[in-house]
């Protein structure tokens, strides 16, 4: 299995351009399915996640092929099968995005439940219920729902679950209802950018889709869909692991293809941190040298803080002049990470889902083991600063959802590099 050697010290410095997003592009390609024709999306990253959903939809009849430059084009050529099968699901949780689409499409859809993963409990009672309150049979056997439905019936439902709204649940139900008889409501909806971005696809191949971004959305069902051609939007949890990066190593760094309307709270945390962001000439810019400020952080759904950021920022408030606090509202036990960088010399306390992070004056490269993606990501950042040698074994999880890393930071002077087992 890779691992990254890095050689914490160099200032980072110079231009870094952000991938299309992941978790946008993830639910996209699933979308497809609904599609009559061709459809043409730009800017999907080049990332082991979009590579597994290319070979389930594969599986389920969609020619994908891709160019160099990001840009895929995907067919759907044969509707026979509808199953997303235990292996794939477990690899990827974002499989289950292909629960709506086949439902609505091809009537039917036999999806693996997926079991607990690294981050904590990951249950999908919400997409299930919306599949429910639109008429669907849902059907539980040996691991594996079953969901069937002659043709679904547009109806009111509030998503909302014990730890928010649903990301991928608002998408399954969304992408159902677009072919649904009549109106669908989704009462608190998720507002993350990345279900606008799915909405804005599916609108541009014939949906009727209203007030996504918002908690309240309304899909109109329409008879049929055609392909699109569809830029994906940047990775904000790119840019913001980017930011955090120019801050923890006191660098400048341009961010380009950045969306700082997507990094409201970050930014707005950041800057408490003490860490500069200027929009300058429509270009981004994040740079530090200065001390950083201990801060307190909740994760919450958009607009607030991400979970897929908590990790990367309690690298950076590990060095920070006092003691901040950290609170998990989204997967309470995502905190994989606590114990690695505490072998770089972070002091972390936990209690429940808080996180008292003590600052410490400097951490010390250690051989860390990477956990899941985001906390990886982590693992990476304290590396860039750590004194000595990090080394991130089982980078595999990275290379999940952050296209070409090492490269990237590499190009902005970071001494990393990629080691092959
Ligand atoms: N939840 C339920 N029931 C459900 C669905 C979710 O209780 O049916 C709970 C979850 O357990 C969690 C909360 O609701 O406590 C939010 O989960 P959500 O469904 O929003 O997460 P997701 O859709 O499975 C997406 C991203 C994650 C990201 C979360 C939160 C994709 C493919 N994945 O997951 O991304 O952390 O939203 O923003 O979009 C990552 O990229 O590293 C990643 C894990």
């Amino acid at each position: 299995m890779d691992g990254f050697l890095i050689n914490g010290g160099p200032r980072l410095r110079g231009s870094v351009r952000s991938s299309g997003a992941k978790n946008a592009a993830l639910p996209i390609m699933a979308a497809t399915i609904l599609c009559e024709g061709e459809t043409v999306l730009h800017d999907v990253p080049h990332l082991a996640d979009i590579e597994s959903m290319a070979g389930l939809l594969n599986r389920l009849g969609v020619a994908v092929t891709r160019d160099a430059d990001g840009t895929m084009r995907l067919r759907v050529e044969d509707e026979m099968n509808c199953q997303a099968e235990y292996d794939l699901v477990r690899k990827m949780r974002a499989s289950v995005c292909v629960m709506g689409p086949l439902l609505a499409k091809r009537r039917k859809a036999l999806v693996s439940m997926p079991g607990g993963c690294a981050i904590g409990d990951r249950p999908i009672d919400l997409h299930l219920m919306g599949m429910q309150k639109l008429g669907a049979d849902v059907e539980l056997q040996a691991g594996d729902v079953l969901l069937r439905a002659k043709r679904l019936v547009g109806a009111e439902m509030f998503l909302g679950g014990a730890f928010g709204s649903t990301v991928t649940g608002t998408a399954n139900v969304m992408m159902a209802a677009t072919l649904s008889k009549g109106r669908t409501v989704i009462e608190a909806a998720a507002c993350e950018p990345e279900v606008t971005d799915l909405a804005d696809f599916l609108n541009a191949c014939g949906a009727r889709i209203t007030g996504a971004g918002t908690p309240r959305v309304v899909i109109d069902g329409v008879e049929g869909l055609t392909g699109c051609e569809h830029t994906v939007i940047p990775d904000r949890i790119e840019t913001g692991t980017f930011m955090i990066a120019a801050a923890i190593s006191n660098g400048e760094v341009v961010l380009e293809n950045a969306r700082l309307e997507h990094l409201l709270a970050v930014v707005d945390r950041l800057r408490h941190v003490g860490v500069n962001i200027e929009k300058d000439d429509g270009k981004v810019v994040a740079s530090s040298s200065r001390r950083l400020e201990p801060i307190t952080v909740t994760t919450q759904p958009f607009p607030g803080f991400p979970t897929d950021l908590q990790a990367q920022l309690m690298s950076l408030l590990a060095l920070a002049d006092g003691n901040s606090i950290i609170t998990e509202k989204i997967f309470p036990d995502r905190f994989m990470h606590v114990a690695e960088l505490s072998r770089m010399g972070a002091r972390l306390h936990k209690e429940g889902p808080t996180v008292i992070v003590e600052g410490v004056k400097r951490l010390i490269g250690a051989p860390v083991m990477a956990s899941d993606l985001r906390a990886s990501a982590a693992l990476v950042l304290a590396g860039l600063i750590a004194k000595g040698t990090t080394r991130v074994n089982r980078v595999y999880h990275i290379d999940r959802g952050y296209e070409k890393i090492e490269q990237k930071l590499a190009a902005l002077g970071a001494d990393i590099q990629r080691i092959r087992d």
